[in-house]
This record gives C-alpha cells, sequence and structure tokens, in this order.
C-alpha cells in the first residue's frame, strides 16, 4: 500500500543486509513514520510483545522471521536445532490469541528440520509473507461483490462500513483482511465510507486504522467505540467488517475487545456482519468459544493514555485484549478461498 507516492509493505527485508528485517514501528504512528530493524530472536519477541507490529498476519510473518534470526545467531553452536527450537517456543508465548503466530512458527521449525540452512530459511519467510499479501489481496477480491451489492441497491449512494481495531495493510503484510475489500472497491470507485471505532485501549482505530485509510485516500470518519449502536439504530451503518485473531471450527471469532457488542448491535439492528480472515486463522483443533485463549495486558493500557493519568493511581482494572463473537451473530466468514457460513460445515467445506 502506498504512503504518500511510495509502496510499503509492513515487513520487508533487505538483501544487502541478510540478518536482519524492517518493520513499521506502530507505537508511534500516526505522529511519526518510523522504522525498526530487527536483528535477532529476543528482538522480535520485544517487537511482538510490546506491540510496535500487531495484527495476526503481520505477527505471523514477524515471528516467522524470527526463526530465521534465531538460526542465525545460533549457527556456531554445538545443538543448533534445540536452541531454535527454545526461541521458536519463546516467540510463541509472545502472545497466546492470535493463531497465526503459532501457525508461522510452526511452519519455519518445519522447514529448520528438513533444511537447516539459511538461504533457504530466508526464502520460506519470504515465501510466507508473500502468500500471506496474496491471501489478503484475494480476501479483498472476495469481499468486494458484498460491497458492490449494497452500492447498487443503493444505487450508488455511499456504502457505510463499520468497522474496529486495525485490521488493515499495517495488521497484514499488505492490502489488509477487513479492509482489503474496502481498498478494493475504493480504487473501482464505488462510493465507501467508514467508521472507524478509535478501539480502546490501545486506540488501533484512531491511531492506525483512520492513518492507512486517509492515506489511501479513503473517506472515514472516527467514532468512539460506544457509538456504534447509535449509528446502526439510525440506518447509518450498511455493513460491518471486522478482522479475526483466531477462529473455532464451528466458526466463532476472536477479535480486539469489543468486537462482539458491535455483533450484538449489529444483529438487533439487522445490519449484515462479517468477519474477514485468511484460512491460517482457523483453529480446527478446537470448535467452542471457551477454548480461545483471550490475552490479559497490563492495567496500565486503560488507567494511562499515552502515558497521562485518565483514572485513580492503582484502580483495579481489567484488561482483556480480545472478545469471542459467537458464530450465530455473524452472517459470514469472508477468506482468501471465498465466503462460506459461520457453521461447522461449511467451513470443512471451504476448507477442503
Ligand atoms: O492486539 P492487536 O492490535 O494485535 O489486535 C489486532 C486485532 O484484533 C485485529 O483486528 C486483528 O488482528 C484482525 S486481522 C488483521
Amino acid at each position: 500500500m502506498k504512503i504518500g507516492e511510495k509502496d510499503y509493505r509492513s515487513i520487508w527485508h533487505d538483501e544487502r543486509d541478510p540478518g536482519s528485517i524492517h518493520v513499521i514501528d506502530q507505537r508511534k504512528l500516526p505522529f511519526s513514520f518510523e522504522v525498526m530493524t530487527l536483528r535477532s530472536c529476543d528482538e522480535v519477541c520485544d517487537a511482538i510483545s510490546t506491540m510496535a507490529v500487531r495484527g495476526a498476519p503481520l505477527i505471523g510473518a514477524v515471528a516467522a522471521w524470527g526463526v530465521v534470526l534465531s538460526f542465525l545467531e545460533r549457527s556456531g553452536e554445538s545443538d543448533v536445532h534445540a536452541s531454535v527450537m527454545n526461541d521458536a517456543f519463546k516467540i510463541k508465548s509472545t502472545r497466546p490469541t492470535a493463531v497465526n503466530l503459532a501457525w508461522a512458527v510452526d511452519f519455519m521449525t518445519e522447514v529448520l528440520k528438513n533444511y537447516p540452512d539459511a538461504d533457504i530459511m530466508r526464502r520460506a519467510a519470504e515465501g510466507l509473507c508473500d502468500d500471506e499479501a496474496e491471501r489478503s489481496r484475494r480476501i479483498g477480491v472476495n469481499g468486494l461483490p458484498l460491497i458492490e451489492e449494497i452500492s447498487r441497491k443503493k444505487e450508488g449512494g455511499v456504502v457505510n462500513i463499520l468497522t474496529h481495531c486495525n485490521a488493515g495493510w499495517l495488521a497484514c503484510v499488505d492490502y489488509g483482511t477487513a479492509l482489503a475489500p474496502v481498498y478494493m472497491a475504493h480504487d473501482r470507485g464505488i462510493n465507501v465510507h467508514v467508521w472507524v471505532d478509535e478501539t480502546r485501549p490501545r486506540n488501533q482505530g484512531s491511531r492506525l486504522t483512520a492513518w492507512e485509510l486517509s492515506n489511501h485516500g479513503v473517506p472515514c470518519t472516527l467514532i468512539t467505540d460506544n457509538a456504534g449502536g447509535h449509528l446502526m439504530q439510525n440506518g447509518m451503518v450498511d455493513i460491518v467488517i471486522v478482522g479475526c485473531d483466531r477462529a473455532t471450527a464451528s466458526g466463532d471469532v476472536a477479535n480486539k475487545t469489543g468486537t462482539y457488542l458491535k455483533a450484538l448491535a449489529a444483529r438487533d439492528n439487522g445490519i449484515p456482519f462479517y468477519s474477514a480472515f485468511p484460512v491460517s486463522t482457523f483453529d480446527m483443533a478446537i470448535d467452542r468459544p471457551d477454548q480461545i485463549i483471550i490475552e490479559e495486558r497490563d492495567g496500565d493500557e486503560v488507567r494511562k493514555i499515552d502515558g497521562i493519568n485518565i483514572a485513580p493511581d492503582n484502580i483495579p482494572v481489567s484488561n482483556y485484549g480480545f472478545d469471542v463473537t459467537p458464530a450465530r451473530l455473524i452472517t459470514a466468514i469472508i477468506t482468501d478461498r471465498g465466503i462460506c457460513r459461520a457453521d461447522k460445515e461449511s467451513i470443512l467445506t471451504l476448507l477442503s
């Protein structure tokens, strides 16, 4: 995607500096655009756990490179395989909810097992990033007709889309998941407008989604997290599209906390609610919402904004990073392989 005139991905590798990867420090956006160079497995773990990089597909891509960097660092050691496996475990432990993280690390440790070679591992990580970008592009292609259909019904009038958190290109390698169909519709001249939830406590909506949409010229309006219900009641939302960090085999979807409340309001107002994600986000080993581990984060994210207290010191805080929207509230799931209903049978058919 473009920043100004320049094309960017959210992660890239420079062949002239083969022991590193480059990412955008998302903690600094939208106030400053800073590129971070990660040179070790520890730096990768730190970037993921401090949320310099975040978003399910992107943390998977960064984690894959973490395994490569670990292999390069450990190359002089007597049991390289065991040391890298130990690092792989550390990378997997950085964040618990997004399944793409574990999926990408497992993919890379398989490569390590079969081809313990730096060039092959680098190429595998590059391939994983390219595949991730292509999966996002396919999500855009598959979701586009939903927006086109609403636009047709409204005879070219504005299609109002509500989204939560950031599931755009910053959260993926390119294009995005929830935002991929939105960018595609906008690029084809469809009149779209996005309601952007600010997404407390870390404000991925106001800091990241608003930034990337406006950089691309997509009309959008920032709203407080609690405003969505009012907009839906007043006919100001045509469709809700959100991302996903882990989906069960039954079609329940874990996404940034607050997503569930949007789904409830959408159902009450007869508004279609979609979750968009690559099929790698399905965790087919589980089929109940309570099997998804929900990350609990530091209370200071809620007590403070940018270091400034907005609550009494030391007030007890509960800070669940995600919630689960049950399948029954989801109109359909938009994936890189097509659209399917949020139920086990449809998901199994899609995956087969
Ligand atoms: O805690 P984050 O910012 O990593 O959470 C991200 C989200 O919940 C996104 O909506 C998500 O990863 C969906 S897919 C891009």
